[in-house]
């Protein structure tokens, strides 16, 4: 049986690639949202119920587990995701408490990037509220670095001017590490990279995430042995435009990762 991972567009493939990394026997399953991404920009109850709905599709799959590689999604939708499903379902977060951890030493703030619906939630608030016992997170949202990720658009010099103009109010020394609290941020990890003051860390929460799902597959006895890390791409517009894109997408991600390292 596959992994599925479940997103409202090509963000989660950041997840997927970390998940293939990871678990090399396992084969895995991607769901896109295509009839209604992006989903940081909407109003919550209306992105509830495209999620339920998009999730009916994953249950018609053979699927053992499945990743929902999407922060916007997690913080609105995920008890009820866990009540209606049989299988493990594993959430993502921004990973703001290592970020508050690592600053510890450093005395430097945190800056969290995600969507605006994320960083409006409860979820991410009360997450907030309850590592953040030095006062040092600021919050940015970027819903158009969405738009330009489903659009392909890895244009540097767009990219930056785009970025530099949300982080002007910002003086970016004081800060010690960057959240990549949304999934379709880590294919700008580079970009980002060359305009914040060397030595900034970038987190995103792949890593950890896909150690949760392995570790629960692991406990489970849901290891597979057998897999050869295929993908099988899917959306809900059920458009063959839009899985080449993903697939395209993929190809980027994996040679993005195969580059010379960027600070973590
Ligand atoms: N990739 C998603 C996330 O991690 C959502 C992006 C969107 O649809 O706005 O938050």
């Amino acid at each position: 049986m596959r992994i599925a991972l479940f997103d409202s567009g090509i963000g989660g493939i950041s997840v997927l690639t970390e998940a293939v990394r990871q678990l090399p026997k396992e084969d895995f399953l991607y769901l896109a949202d295509t009839l209604h991404v992006p989903y940081g920009s909407k109003p919550k109850e209306q992105v509830k119920q495209h999620i339920l709905e998009a999730m009916k599709l994953i249950v018609q799959e053979p699927v053992k587990a499945v990743v929902i590689a999407c922060n916007t999604a997690t913080s609105i939708a995920i008890e009820e995701l866990r009540s209606s499903m049989d299988i493990p379902v594993i959430g993502m977060e921004p990973s703001v408490k290592p970020a508050v951890e690592m600053s510890r030493s450093s005395g430097k703030r945190v800056l969290v990037l995600a969507t605006p619906l994320t960083l409006r939630e409860n979820k991410y608030n009360e997450l907030v509220h309850r590592v953040d016992d030095m006062s040092i997170v600021d919050s940015l949202p970027l819903p158009e670095l969405v738009e330009y990720c489903e659009a392909l658009n890895f244009d540097p010099d767009e990219i930056k001017t785009y970025l530099r103009d949300k982080l002007s109010a910002y003086s970016l020394e004081q800060y010690g590490t960057v959240v990549l609290g949304c999934t379709h941020y880590p294919f700008y990890k580079r970009i980002l990279a060359e305009l914040l003051p060397a030595n900034t860390r970038l987190v995103d929460g792949s890593r950890g995430t896909v150690k949760r799902l392995k570790d629960i597959l692991e406990q489970g006895s849901l290891l597979n042995e057998y897999g050869q890390g295929d993908v099988h791409f899917l959306c809900t517009s059920h458009d063959e435009a839009y899985i080449h894109k993903m697939k395209k997408a993929y190809q980027i991600f994996l040679a993005q990762i195969e580059e010379p390292s960027i600070p973590e």
